[in-house]
């Protein structure tokens, strides 16, 4: 299985408390990253002509929402695409607490019939980012995510936006992401270095499997320490195009 790097970001030292550096971030480094990260994103998404994609990780806390809302909003910042940002972790609703949005009505609500699309989305003016929340606790979205009705509203929402990107629950913990996966055009996998067991991560690479897996996004690493990549992911490792 050969598995693109997509590219990596460093562990984070300040601002312990800003739990989603998006708007008020002064660390011209960080930003840099996000920024190539976006850029490589654009790339693969314009060549293999992908619309919907998800970002998983193996376990909880990879750093799948911070990264998700960063490229969400670098991207649709860039004013090429129109970008859509959906909060599928429905147990948790951790994008609308970072972003400071009401988490209901939301995307629960929406599948349940009581919100229509206009009700339930929320924008990030100043990036033109439309946000969706997960909208109310839900225990069990495994029936909601398998649905007809989210199959038939990602379908709809592609003729309205460019990219819709999809922040999704941990892989290993609960199944979601796996029911996701006939669904979405492709998958990036957030593995966050020193963290997460590596037979995790290999399985969560497996289960995505070499078709829908886009590209493998380090977190908590250096940048540009290319030879840790290659000894870290041995036969996995390629090299992207513009790396
Ligand atoms: N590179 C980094 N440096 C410092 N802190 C980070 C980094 N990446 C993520 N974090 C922090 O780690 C925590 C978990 O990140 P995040 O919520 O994005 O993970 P997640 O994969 O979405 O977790 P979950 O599976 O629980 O939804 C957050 O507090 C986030 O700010
Ligand atoms: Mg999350």
């Amino acid at each position: 299985m050969k598995i693109p790097f997509l590219d990596s970001y460093r562990e984070r030292q300040a601002e312990p408390t800003a739990r989603y550096t998006l708007f008020q971030n002064t660390d011209q480094i960080f930003t840099e990253q996000y920024k190539n990260y976006c850029a490589r994103f654009e790339y693969i998404v314009d060549v293999r002509g992908c619309k919907v994609v998800a970002i998983s990780s193996a376990i909880a806390g990879e750093g799948k929402t911070v990264s998700t809302v960063n490229l969400a909003s670098n991207l649709a910042s860039t004013g090429r695409k129109k970008v859509l940002l959906i909060d599928l972790d429905m147990r948790k609703s951790d994008l609308a607490k970072g972003l400071r949005f009401p988490s209901t009505p939301g995307l629960a609500e929406l599948l349940g019939g009581t919100a229509n699309l206009s009700e339930v989305l929320r924008y990030v003016i100043a990036q033109g980012l439309h946000v969706i929340p997960s909208g109310r606790r839900v225990d069990n979205p495994w029936g909601l995510l398998t649905g007809e009705k989210f199959r038939i509203l990602l379908m709809e929402l592609r003729d309205l936006y460019d990219v819709i990107l999809l922040d999704t629950a941990p892989m290993a913990p609960v199944s979601d992401a796996l029911a996701l996966r006939d669904l979405v055009d492709g998958v990036i996998l957030v593995h966050r270095l020193g963290y997460t067991p590596h037979t995790l991560f290999r399985q969560a690479m497996e289960d995505i499997g070499e078709k829908k897996l886009l590209g493998v996004l380090l977190n908590g690493v250096e940048p540009h320490s290319e030879r840790y990549y290659q000894r870290y992911y041995g036969k996995y490792y390629v090299k992207q195009a513009g790396k």
